[in-house]
């Protein structure tokens, strides 16, 4: 039997080896090489040519956590982090691949969404080489790869280039439930070459994206061979890897005191280091030699967060070598990144933010003071409420403060000047302010700093009063700094006590102060605390603003005005009809009947509530029309 059975067993292992033998063989042949003629690449090898997990010691996946952290593995699992790089399935692949005929201005070619065998393809009307670092000249390709699940899902298809993604000029929006150009999903000016469009997944989205990766550059012409740990942000983003403490915890024969567990738990590490854990990816630093941050570990050398300051630096240590014209440009693309303070105007960068705040240097802040990456059991929210934002439960609001600061000083009327219900007593609406932009949206500042005057008059930063208050001039906000906080007030101009700060931000503005302020109008504590009868008037400007990610949040804004829930407007537009569509919103609130009926001059509204237009002209005509890019 013994003999047997070991007969069997080598047969059959023999057989394993020759079929596994074959299908090398089988895999070599077919894998393209740069010397076959990409032209001859067929659809099956296509559907190969894209970044592999590869499992290899100390990785683990997060399937193999769920036995023993069930409940951390399901919260986990509802969270945007795991969805964030997806491969593309019938399942994944929400966006609108109805047979999509794609027609746009902003993007170059005309192409056909569409899904086989509920797969999502592209289809061209030519054949391109352009797609844009594409190595083939074909119509077809599959779309293998996703990033995003929240509010923006961009698609990637393989270039022809070993495993290298190239990127769909649309991007799926799901709020508009539409597809838009690459371009106009980001702060970009109009005719430009935009930023956004034309990259490789591999260059630099996998960095922040995916669980390690390894990115694997060919030495070809942006050709990579790249592999991950896992798509999307799985459990070894923030604890490490994970098979030595599988093995560890599986293992009853170990003893387990002498062993010692690598997993990490961030919640129990020093606030530096704790806060690094997020920082590894919503940051900015300088991208040399970039290898993935491992949790737990100081950041490395080359892990320098970049400042205004330090690319001022580099910028000025450069001035030799390049031509003063380069230099300047250099000076003013800062603005694309920082507030003249510099402080971020971006999303997505929040360990910058924090280590820049005295909560954090002082107090050890981290990101787990108000965050939770796993919901608690005992958390009444739905799960999808939770999940957005990641939010803690308990300590949402005030609390998270008051975990550090006297509630006795601080949640008080001496402090605030609010009464205690009111909006304007919220901690976070005067120490962390909408003033930075991403993905569409005004976002809180990561950066905690006090209402102040000054830096508001020096940087054109809205104040958080004012971003509430939006009837109010500047004037008005110091005068209170000064009588309630015993600040001292900057030399103002007259129209910082004639008109709104934000309705001077709003006309006078660049692009991107043009989107916070816009936002502001339609939100809920603002429109509370300031009306929203008199601001359709702006969003209507903005509606033909020449940036297209300004005029989306115009529309968005304008819509959310009553009377104005089902205005027809396409923000792409040609100009002439965005032209139409603003006098159409500005006819349509002159007749509205709840407008206001007296003047309010700081709106700039004159006898009988009429727009006082040679006011609004004067503003508008000092428009600052620097270029803004807002890399996210
Ligand atoms: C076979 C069971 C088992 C598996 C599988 C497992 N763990 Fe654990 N894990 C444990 C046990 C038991 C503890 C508690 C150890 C202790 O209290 O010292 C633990 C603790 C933890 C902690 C908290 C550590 C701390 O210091 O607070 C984290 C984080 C963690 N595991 C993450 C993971 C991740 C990520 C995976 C998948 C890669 C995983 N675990 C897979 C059994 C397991
Ligand atoms: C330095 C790290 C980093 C790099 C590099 C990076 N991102 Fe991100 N990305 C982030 C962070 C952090 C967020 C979350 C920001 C937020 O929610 O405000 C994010 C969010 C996004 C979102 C929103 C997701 C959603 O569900 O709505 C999209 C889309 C996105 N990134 C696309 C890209 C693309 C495309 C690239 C490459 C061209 C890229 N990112 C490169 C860190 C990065
Ligand atoms: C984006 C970062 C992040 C990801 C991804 C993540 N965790 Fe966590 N995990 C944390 C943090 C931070 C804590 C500390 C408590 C908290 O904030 O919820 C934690 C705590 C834990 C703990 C300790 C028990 C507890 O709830 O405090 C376990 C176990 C754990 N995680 C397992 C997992 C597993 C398993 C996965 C993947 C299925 C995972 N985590 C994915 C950040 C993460
Ligand atoms: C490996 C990179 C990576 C790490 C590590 C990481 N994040 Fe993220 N995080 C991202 C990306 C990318 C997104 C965008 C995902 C999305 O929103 O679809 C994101 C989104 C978020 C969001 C917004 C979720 C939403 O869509 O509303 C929060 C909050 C967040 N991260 C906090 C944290 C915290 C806190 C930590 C550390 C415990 C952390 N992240 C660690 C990359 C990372
Ligand atoms: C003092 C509290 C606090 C701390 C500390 C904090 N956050 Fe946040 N965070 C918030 C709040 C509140 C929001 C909701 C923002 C909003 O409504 O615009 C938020 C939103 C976010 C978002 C989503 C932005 C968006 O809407 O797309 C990300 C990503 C994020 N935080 C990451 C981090 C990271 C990473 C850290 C640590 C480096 C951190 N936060 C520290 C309070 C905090
Ligand atoms: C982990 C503790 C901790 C948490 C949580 C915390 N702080 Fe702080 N905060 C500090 C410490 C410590 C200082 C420095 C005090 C000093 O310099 O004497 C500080 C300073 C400040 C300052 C002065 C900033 C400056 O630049 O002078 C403000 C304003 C502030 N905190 C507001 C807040 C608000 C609002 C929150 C909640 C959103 C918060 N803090 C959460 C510990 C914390
Ligand atoms: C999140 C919104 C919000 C913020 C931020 C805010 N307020 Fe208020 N404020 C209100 C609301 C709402 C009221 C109405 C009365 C109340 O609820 O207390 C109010 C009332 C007032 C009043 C009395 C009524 C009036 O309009 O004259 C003054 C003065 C005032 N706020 C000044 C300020 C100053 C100065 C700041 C910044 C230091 C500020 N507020 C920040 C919402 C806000
Ligand atoms: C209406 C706006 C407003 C609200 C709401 C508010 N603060 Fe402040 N806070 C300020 C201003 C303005 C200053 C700056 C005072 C100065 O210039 O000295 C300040 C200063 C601070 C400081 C710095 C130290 C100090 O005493 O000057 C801390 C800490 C602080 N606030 C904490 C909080 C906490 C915690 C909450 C919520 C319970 C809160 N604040 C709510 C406006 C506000």
């Amino acid at each position: 039997m013994k003999g047997r059975s070991t007969y069997k067993h080598s047969s059959r292992l023999f057989l394993l080896i020759l079929v596994g033998a074959l299908a090398l063989i089988g895999a070599l042949i077919l894998q393209p090489t740069p010397e076959d003629d990409p032209a001859t690449i067929t659809d099956k090898q296509l559907l190969e040519m894209r970044p592999l997990v590869r499992q290899t010691p100390p990785h683990s996946r997060a399937d193999d956590c769920r036995e023993c952290h069930r409940h951390n593995h399901d919260t986990w699992h509802a969270s945007y982090h795991r969805t964030m790089t997806q491969l593309v399935t019938p399942a994944t692949a929400v966006a609108d691949f109805g047979n999509r005929r794609i027609n746009m201005p902003g993007v170059n070619e005309t192409f056909l969404l569409h899904r086989r065998k509920g797969q999502p393809w592209v289809t061209f009307d030519r054949e391109i080489t352009a797609f844009p670092i594409n190595k083939l000249k074909r119509r077809e390709f599959p779309l293998l790869l996703s990033t995003g699940s929240h509010h923006l899902q961009y698609f990637w298809a393989p270039s022809g280039g070993k495993r290298t993604m190239a990127q769909l000029p649309v991007v799926y929006l799901f709020e508009a439930k539409r597809w838009i150009p690459v371009n106009a999903s980001f702060i970009n000016p109009p005719d430009t070459s935009a930023h956004g469009t034309g990259s490789t997944w591999n260059e630099s989205c996998v960095k922040c994206h995916a669980t390690f990766p390894v990115i694997a550059p060919t030495g070809g012409f942006l050709e990579y061979d790249t592999t991950v740990a896992e798509f999307g942000i799985a459990c070894e983003s923030c604890h490490g890897p994970g098979q030595a403490h599988i093995q560890l915890h599986r293992d009853s024969s170990t003893d387990e005191s002498r062993m010692v567990d690598p997993i990490v738990n961030p919640a129990r590490l020093p606030p530096k280091l704790s806060a690094q854990v997020c920082g590894g990816c919503h940051s900015v630093y300088d991208q040399n030699s970039w290898q993935p941050h491992r949790p737990g570990e100081p950041f490395a050398q080359n892990r320098r967060t970049r400042t205004r300051a330090s690319m001022l630096e580099s910028i000025n240590n450069a001035r030799d070598h390049t031509s003063p014209a380069e230099t300047e440009k250099a000076t003013l693309e800062l603005d694309n990144w920082f507030w003249p303070d510099g402080m971020s105007r971006v999303t997505g960068r929040e360990y910058n933010n924090l280590t820049e705040s005295a909560c954090h240097t002082k107090g050890g802040m981290t990101c787990l003071h108000c965050h939770q990456m796993h919901q608690q059991k005992d958390d009444p929210r739905p799960v999808s409420e939770w999940a957005n934002d990641q939010l803690r439960h308990q300590t949402s609001g005030d609390q998270s403060c008051l975990a550090c600061h006297e509630s006795t000083e601080y949640a008080t009327i001496e402090h605030t000047h609010h009464t205690r219900e009111s909006s304007g007593s919220r901690c976070n609406n005067c120490h962390m302010p909408h003033t930075s932009y991403g993905l569409l949206q005004a976002i809180r500042t990561h950066t905690i700093t006090s209402p102040n005057a000054h830096v508001s008059k020096s940087t054109g930063r809205p104040t958080a009063c004012n971003l509430c208050h939006l009837d109010r001039t500047l004037g008005w906000t110091a005068d209170q700094l000064e009588k309630w906080y015993k600040q001292s007030k900057p030399t103002l101009d007259s129209p910082d006590y004639e008109t709104s700060q934000v309705v001077r931000t709003l006309l006078e503005g660049d692009a991107a102060q043009r989107a916070l302020t816009v936002w502001a109008i339609s939100w809920e504590p603002a429109t509370a605390a300031a009306g929203r009868t008199w601001s359709a008037p702006y969003a209507a400007l903005l509606l033909k603003d020449p940036y297209p990610a300004v005029r989306f949040m115009a529309a968005r804004s304008l819509r959310s005005l009553p009377g104005f829930a089902g205005f027809e407007y396409d923000f792409l537009q040609a100009a002439d009809k965005l032209e139409i569509a603003s006098e159409a919103a500005l006819a349509l609130w002159s007749t509205d009947t709840n407008r206001p009926t007296n003047a309010i001059p700081s709106l700039l509204l004159g006898p009988g509530g009429q727009l006082d237009q040679q006011r609004l002209n004067q503003h508008y005509a000092r428009r600052n029309d620097r270029e803004i890019v807002i890399a996210e």
